[in-house]
């Protein structure tokens, strides 16, 4: 399960990230909404990221997952620099090293949790079905029941931990989320907290979690808020 514990390496460095959008009179009037975000994640820690509606959470998460480019600043991942890259190669790298989770729970309705959980790593690899990486990854988000369902037979917070353990099959060590709870009731959300938090540790997964909900954000390991287009430490 690509334990590492020898190593514990930064998982993300990112430094002085800048990033501005047009404001409501066009381009002329750019907004600054990240002024310059620094911080480093370690290897297997789980983060909240939270701030204010608006501050610029979804910005950063997806100038990691690479759907928008920084104006400037530098991020490099699992000891990669990410501007040396060329984009091909910067595409897949994030295919194979990144994975996003959003607050809809983006599951194939056609196929079962087992298929949804397997099919982008074997797809993508050609790698046979590791069974027991699949029971271990079931068992710790409580879905070994539900192998033969479909998304439409799950409850919402089923669903939305069948896209953790998609997450967690495949070999994506940095894992991003955005308000990964927001539809959830308080223990379907505590439950999940608990299961990431403990996958994180155990595989060595790197979780950064972008979240409204401050008691959600305790049970991280670390707290980031973003304030004024940069991360206050908390
Ligand atoms: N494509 C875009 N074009 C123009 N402005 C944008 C764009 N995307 C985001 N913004 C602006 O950037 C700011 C930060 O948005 P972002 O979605 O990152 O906030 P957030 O912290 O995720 O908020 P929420 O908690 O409501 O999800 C907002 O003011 C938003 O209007
Ligand atoms: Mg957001």
């Amino acid at each position: 399960m690509g334990a590492r514990k020898d190593k514990k390496m930064e998982a993300v460095k990112v430094t002085c990230l800048k990033k501005a959008f047009p404001g409501p009179l066009g381009p002329e009037e750019m907004e600054d909404v990240l002024k310059g975000v620094s911080f480093t994640l370690k290897e297997g820690s789980f983060t909240a990221l939270t701030g204010s509606s608006g501050s610029g959470k979804t910005t950063l998460l997806h100038l990691l997952a690479g759907f928008l480019t920084a104006d400037s600043g530098t991020i490099c991942l699992l000891g990669r620099q990410l501007q040396g890259m060329s984009p091909k190669e910067a595409a897949i790298f994030r295919r194979r090293h990144v994975s996003m989770v959003f607050q809809e729970a983006a599951l194939i309705p056609s196929l079962t949790v087992e298929e949804n959980i397997v099919l982008p790593l074997v797809m993508d690899t050609g790698r046979l079905l590791d069974q027991d990486r699949l029971v271990r990854i079931l068992d710790a988000l409580a879905l070994s029941g539900k192998l033969g369902r479909y998304p439409a037979e799950l409850s919402g917070g089923e669903r939305q931990r069948c896209v953790f353990a998609r997450a967690l099959f495949s070999d994506a060590e940095l894992i991003l989320a955005d308000e990964p709870a927001a539809r959830l009731d308080t223990r379907q959300s505590l439950e999940l907290m608990g299961a990431l938090k403990e996958c994180a540790h155990t595989w060595h997964r790197t979780v950064l979690m972008a979240t409204h909900n401050l008691d959600l954000a305790q049970i991280c390991d670390r707290e980031l808020e973003i304030r004024d287009g940069v991360i206050h430490f908390l």
